[in-house]
């Protein structure tokens, strides 16, 4: 289940999706599941698809914090047990269940643990998306590529100053020589990693961007006094396609009039995003092998270690120092 995407928590959807009393399906690296609310409101995730004959949950109905299933209608609560099995009234029920998932709702976002094993820990909520005083913006857009690709560009730094040209680049670009320099640092965190970029030991150049396993991004962008954040999430919705989340938090200029600029500003950059990571091919990232990478793809290696190593976990694993080697020898 979950095809190189296993035993992790993922951000999938804006919480508000979820209304009371109706079920909602959304697919995820590949598995369908449906979402529905139980009587305490919690959100709960199941796989959509009858443990009886296979229909699909979702095209049922919730009554009481129960998926009803549309087919003979029995009734699954949260958990998955079944709760009642029409015209069977001698029916072992306590032998009979639905697979569930964990799932929570935090920072404004529906969160799933991609696997059943009890031992799920919490999902990591980057402080901004919780905290009380910054106004947030979110946006949702679909991708046509593999999740790892998106996840690749939200780490990669070099590309600013061309891809975003007229946007967020647009300071850096005209700064650059002929012999310009970035230099890229990064550092393991309890999360994931953090990577910082300079061009030419210029500190009006710096970008700070954190990265969230498996699939999150935030960008720190400087503002003197203040927190402006963006975040960036890939959600994996099959091998073709990705769902991107992208929340921007801000302690200035908090009036929720001005969301919708804010939301235009980040729509547009994602965009620019897009345009080039839909064409690459093949939308999986490869084996570093079969790329070339230079010194300024440093933290975008850093990734790719760790999705080989750990997501895919299969013989096309490259051990660490390969990977190291690999990056400076161009
Ligand atoms: S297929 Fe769901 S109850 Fe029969
Ligand atoms: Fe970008």
């Amino acid at each position: 289940m979950f095809d190189r995407f296993a035993n992790v928590w993922t951000a999938v959807t804006l919480a508000k999706h979820l209304k009371v009393g109706k079920p909602l399906p959304l697919e995820v690296a590949g598995e369908k599941i449906v979402f529905f609310r139980d009587e305490k409101g919690h959100p709960r995730a199941l796989l959509d698809r009858c443990p009886h004959r296979g229909v699909q949950l979702s095209l049922g109905k919730v009554e009481n914090g129960c998926l009803e299933c549309p087919f003979h209608a029995w009734k699954f609560d949260g958990s998955g047990a079944v709760k009642h099995v029409p015209l069977n009234p001698d029916a072992k029920r306590e032998r009979l269940f639905a697979t569930s998932f964990p799932v929570r709702e935090v920072g404004g976002l529906l969160w799933l643990f991609t696997g059943t094993g009890k031992h799920c820990g919490e999902p990591e909520v980057p402080s901004a998306l919780t905290m009380v005083g910054p106004a947030r913006t979110y946006l949702e857009i679909e991708w046509n590529t593999h999740w790892t690709r998106a996840m690749e560009n939200m780490l990669d730094s070099p590309h600013v100053p061309y891809v975003h040209a007229g946007t967020i680049g647009r300071f850096i670009r005209p700064r650059l020589r002929d012999d310009s320099r970035m230099d890229v640092t990064w550092e393991e965190t309890a999360f994931g990693g953090k990577t910082h970029s300079t061009v030419d030991d210029d500190p009006g150049s710096g970008a700070t961007l954190e990265w969230y396993r498996p699939n999150m991004m935030v960008l720190h962008i400087p503002v003197p006094g203040e927190l402006f954040r963006m975040h960036a999430i890939c959600v994996p919705i099959n091998a073709t396609r990705t769902r991107m989340i992208i929340i921007g938090a801000r302690s200035f200029a908090t009036l929720s009039l001005l969301n919708p600029l804010f939301n235009y500003s980040n729509r547009r950059i994602a965009n620019e995003d897009r345009a080039v990571v839909e064409s690459s091919q093949p939308l999986e990232v490869p084996p570093p092998r079969e790329e070339i990478s230079v010194r300024t793809d440093r933290a975008t290696l850093q990734f790719r270690k760790y999705y080989f190593s750990t997501l895919v976990g299969d013989e096309r694993r490259e051990e660490p120092d390969e990977l190291e080697e690999h990056a400076t020898t161009h």
